[in-house]
């Protein structure tokens, strides 16, 4: 006959593989996908419309509080936040721009590899599946205009020599952007969702990569 505490082990065992497998799936990335327009196929009208969904992004808080620019210091801004103001306990970047040289953001942004879990405690530190870091200097987009960021997302030489589609592809395997549309919390996500990002990021550049007039 089976002792209690074998029932109770196997309940329990049951249990944590069930939590097991929840946790699996919910970590799980969804697939985007990054088929491009034929170049020219799109006109600039539309290309133009593209890239004011694409700033909505690019300025929300849950984008821009990362890409602050050179002033190494992350942002705290969003209806979660009240009033907008720089990172509390005096975090600094520093030129690492993971805290290198003060106190590592990994400290508190833990990366959630071995958890497979974010953090869904309103203002807790956000956790993703990858080192937490500040944007480089040139992605500065906290505070700019969307001809400011218009521009400096198209010049290869100020967005990591990417092309577009290379932007496209970079965003659609990026934890953090994942995070950003399911931040956990109270916080607010990132304007429509990655697949549309990725849409109309394709679809700006079949039109040319137009800009708004500054
Ligand atoms: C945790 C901080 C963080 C957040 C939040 C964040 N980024 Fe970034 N972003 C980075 C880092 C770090 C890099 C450089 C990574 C690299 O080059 O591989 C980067 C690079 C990029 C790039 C490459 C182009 C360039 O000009 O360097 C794009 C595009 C981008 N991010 C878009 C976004 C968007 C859109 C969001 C919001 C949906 C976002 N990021 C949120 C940290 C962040
Ligand atoms: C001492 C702990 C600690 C350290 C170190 C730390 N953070 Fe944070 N960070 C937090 C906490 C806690 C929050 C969330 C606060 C809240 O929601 O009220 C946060 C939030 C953020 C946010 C806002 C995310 C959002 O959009 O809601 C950014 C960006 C950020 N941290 C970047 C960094 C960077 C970059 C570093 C390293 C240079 C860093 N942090 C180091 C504790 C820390």
């Amino acid at each position: 006959m089976m002792s209690r505490a074998l029932i109770k082990c196997l309940m329990c065992w049951s249990l944590f593989t069930l939590v097991l497998v929840c946790n699996e799936t919910s970590a799980e990335e969804k697939l985007i996908r990054s088929e491009a327009p034929e170049p020219g196929s799109v006109n600039t009208a539309d290309g133009l419309k593209a890239w004011d969904r694409i700033y909505e992004v690019a300025s929300h808080p849950r984008c821009a509080n990362c890409h602050v620019g050179a002033s190494e210091r992350p942002m705290w801004s969003g209806p979660s936040y009240g009033k907008t103001r720089v990172h509390g306990m005096n975090v600094v970047a520093g030129k690492s721009r993971i805290g290198a040289e003060t106190m590592l953001c990994s400290t508190c942004h833990v990366d959630s590899s071995a958890t497979g879990r974010g953090n869904p405690v309103p203002h807790a530190a956000p956790r993703v599946k990858a080192a937490w870091a500040l944007a480089p200097v040139e992605a500065a987009w906290f505070g700019r205009s969307s001809a400011e960021i218009c521009e400096q997302l198209r010049d290869p030489a100020r967005n990591g020599g990417r092309s577009v589609a290379q932007l496209a592809e970079h965003l659609g395997h990026d934890v953090i952007l994942h995070w950003a549309w399911n931040p956990g919390g109270d916080r607010e996500p990132a304007p429509y969702d990655l697949q549309t990002h990725v849409n109309d990021l394709l679809a700006w550049g079949a039109a040319g990569q137009p800009c708004p007039d500054r």
